[in-house]
């Protein structure tokens, strides 16, 4: 058989909005056969048998480990029973897509990279903007020279996220949940670790945990970094609006990017090109990973996929970071207007 052509045999577990996103790029995908789906809500199941009959499904997920037709094992619960999922697939020789983060606190992650490490299974974690074109676009042009020396890295994610108490209990507050995803994404145009930094956040609504943060500071490379990150932003505006986006700023020039979650946005001002490029956002470029984990099981090795290794050090900085924060964010606003909001999304 040519091994473009060889279909990859995966059973997943967890079918909630990541999960329902991963079934629909499997199933959509040449590479893949999507042998089972396990959750725990019969609501779900139900669904998947009307829309793929040929898909098994199933609430006991020891079904998938012990089929030994697959290949793969896709664990897209909540990170508080990952490690256990992912324990159960590295036994039966399974290879691993996951997400993030890949426990629910740091420790754990720490444990879980450290078997990996012993293992020759092949794990990605999807940390999405690592198979995102515009960010692979954008790193081509900075590399080519055309800003100089990338010197100060700036990253706004901030929108009508989720609220308190909406769930993603164990991933914590917005700047790690969700922050965790910047941190990495800085780290990556900086090519270097972080060294000093300053965290500001606000408990907004006067909720016990900063749902706001900006961090300053500077990458043991000198790059510079700010990064804000809340899901506070406009929660109850009567027309929503985001405020997303990357900017580098170089010795000789600069680049932009802005995306409103549809269409992304990028003004290249080089030192001999200018531009302004338009295309899509992707959602959560889920096709674009397994595609790329179908073409390195291919080749026995990574070519491309986001790395449990770097997921756990975007977690364990993110979470310093929301820690420090917390220690110091004043209290604004009232529970009774998170309730309003929390009735309003409802
Ligand atoms: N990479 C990203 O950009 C991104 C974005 C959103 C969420 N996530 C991560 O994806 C994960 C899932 O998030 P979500 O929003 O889909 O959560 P969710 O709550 O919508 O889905 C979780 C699903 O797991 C199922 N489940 C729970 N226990 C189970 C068990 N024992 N066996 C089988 N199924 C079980 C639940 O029934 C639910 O359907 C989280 O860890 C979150 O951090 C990542």
């Amino acid at each position: 058989m040519n091994i473009m052509s060889k279909k990859y045999r995966i059973g997943i577990i967890g079918l909630g909005v990541m999960g329902q996103k991963y079934l629909n790029a499997l199933t959509a995908s040449l590479r893949w056969e999507l042998v089972w789906v396990c959750d725990l809500s019969h609501d779900l199941l139900n669904e998947v048998n009307r829309h793929h009959p040929k898909v098994k499904t199933t609430d006991v997920c020891q079904q998938l480990f012990d089929d030994e037709s697959l290949d793969v094992i896709g664990i897209f619960t909540l990170a508080d029973i990952r490690p256990g999922f992912i324990r159960q697939a590295l036994a039966v020789g399974k290879h691993i897509i996951c997400e993030k983060p890949l426990a629910a606190s740091v420790p754990e992650e720490k444990a879980v990279l450290a078997e990996l490490a012993n293992s020759d299974r092949f794990v990605a974690v999807n940390m999405f903007n690592r198979n995102a074109w515009y960010h692979e676009e954008i790193q081509q042009f900075i590399q080519s020279g055309e800003i100089g020396s990338p010197a100060i890295i700036t990253i706004n994610h901030q929108n009508a996220g989720m609220m308190p108490t909406e769930g993603h209990g164990p991933e914590g507050a917005p700047f790690h949940d969700c922050g965790m995803h910047y941190v990495d994404v800085a780290r990556w145009y900086a090519s270097s670790e972080y060294g000093q930094w300053h965290a500001q956040g606000v408990k907004m609504w006067s909720w016990p945990e900063p749902w706001w943060l900006t961090v300053h500071g500077t990458f043991v490379n000198g790059i510079v970094f700010n990064i804000t990150q809340g899901f506070v932003y406009g929660q109850l505006a009567e027309t929503r609006i985001n405020h997303c986006g990357i900017e580098v700023i170089g010795t000789l020039g600069v680049v932009r990017m802005e995306h409103d979650f549809h269409e992304v946005s990028i003004r290249y001002h080089g030192i001999n090109h200018t531009s302004h490029k338009t295309g899509p956002y992707g959602d959560k470029k889920i096709d674009v990973l397994c595609e790329r984990f179908a073409q390195s099981l291919d080749a026995g090795k990574n070519i491309g996929c986001p790395t449990p290794h770097d997921s756990v050090i975007a977690s364990e900085v993110s979470q310093a970071m929301l820690d420090s924060a917390a220690q110091h964010a004043p209290m604004i606003g009232t529970q009774a207007e998170m309730q309003r909001i929390l009735k309003f999304r409802k």
